[in-house]
């Protein structure tokens, strides 16, 4: 059968793992998957990803700085991409319409319950950050009942306009937003979705969130300890992950979306671990 094309999208693209994933994916479960990068130009999303579909293109994974234009560019959303505000799946249903889902959030949800065995139910969450890495991972968190999420970030207001967005999804009561200077107490989880370490620095959150029983994870991914990783261990955390399996996770569900077959995960990450 011959090899049906899938991409990745985005600006700047060269370091993307999605290739490599998504060819494993391929070899292990048979799937006749062709996957290769495309670096769109800053200000041409959108002709970037119609030219892939006309030419035959069957799906595209979408990621920075691209999400909500895909969305945006979507004749329909699914539920979890139309909540999330951006997507980082596309596909043409049957009639030809471009459809947007959005995997970020089932993402780093197995990660932490399937990989690690964090279930998240009844847990009191932190999550740092309210830009539109956490948007799209708090409604399938928020789906998995925790007792209570506080949304902390550097500017309150947009913490406060994500807990307003996603009340109904939780007991509004248990979703609350602060600044990093906030909260006092440790919790759970505590889950980093700023991009401060992409510019070498730490939200200033408090070491008071982090207790020996707490899990940390960071949706950023490193090959060493990341540095939001590394600043919890220093302040008496026993277990930290990083973003590695949810990207792994993300693109997992993706194929699922795309070809109605769930690739093995562990394998893949242990490859790309050992990088
Ligand atoms: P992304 O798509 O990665 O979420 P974003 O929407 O620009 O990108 O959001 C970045 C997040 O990281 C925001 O929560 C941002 O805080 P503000 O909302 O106050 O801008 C946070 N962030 C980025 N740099 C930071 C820093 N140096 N210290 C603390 N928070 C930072």
């Amino acid at each position: 059968m011959t090899n049906q094309l899938y991409a990745v999208v985005g600006n700047p693209i060269s370091h993307s793992k999605s290739p490599r994933i998504h060819s494993l994916f391929a070899s292990q479960t048979g799937e006749p998957v062709e996957y290769t990068a495309i670096q769109a130009p800053v200000d041409d999303f959108s002709g970037a990803a119609r030219h892939f579909f006309e030419q035959g293109g069957k799906g595209l994974n979408v990621t920075v700085p691209f999400k909500e234009q895909a969305w945006t560019l979507a004749d329909h959303r699914t539920p979890r991409a139309e909540k999330a505000g951006a997507a980082n799946t596309l596909y043409l249903d049957k009639v030809q319409d471009l459809v947007a889902d959005n995997t970020d959030g089932v993402g780093i949800v197995r990660d932490l319950q399937v990989n690690h065995g964090v279930s998240l139910k009844g847990l009191r969450i932190l999550v740092l950050g309210a830009g539109g890495a956490v948007r799209g991972v708090l409604g399938p968190i928020l789906a998995e009942q925790p007792a209570a999420l506080t949304i902390a970030n550097r500017t309150v207001a947009k913490a406060e306009a994500l807990v307003r967005l996603f009340a109904n999804d939780a007991d509004a009561a248990l979703l609350t937003a602060c600044g990093f200077d906030g909260p006092d107490q440790s919790f759970d989880l505590v889950i980093n979705g700023t991009s401060a370490s992409l510019q070498g620095d730490l939200p200033p959150a408090s070491a008071k969130v982090i207790g020996p029983d707490t899990v940390v994870y960071d949706m950023m991914y490193s090959l060493q300890t990341t540095t939001f990783n590394q600043w919890a261990l220093d302040n008496g955390a026993r277990r930290v992950y990083d973003g590695l399996g949810m990207l792994v996770e993300q693109a997992a569900e993706s194929f699922f979306v795309w070809r109605g077959m769930r690739p093995d995960t562990a394998p893949v990450i242990e490859e790309l671990r050992t990088d």
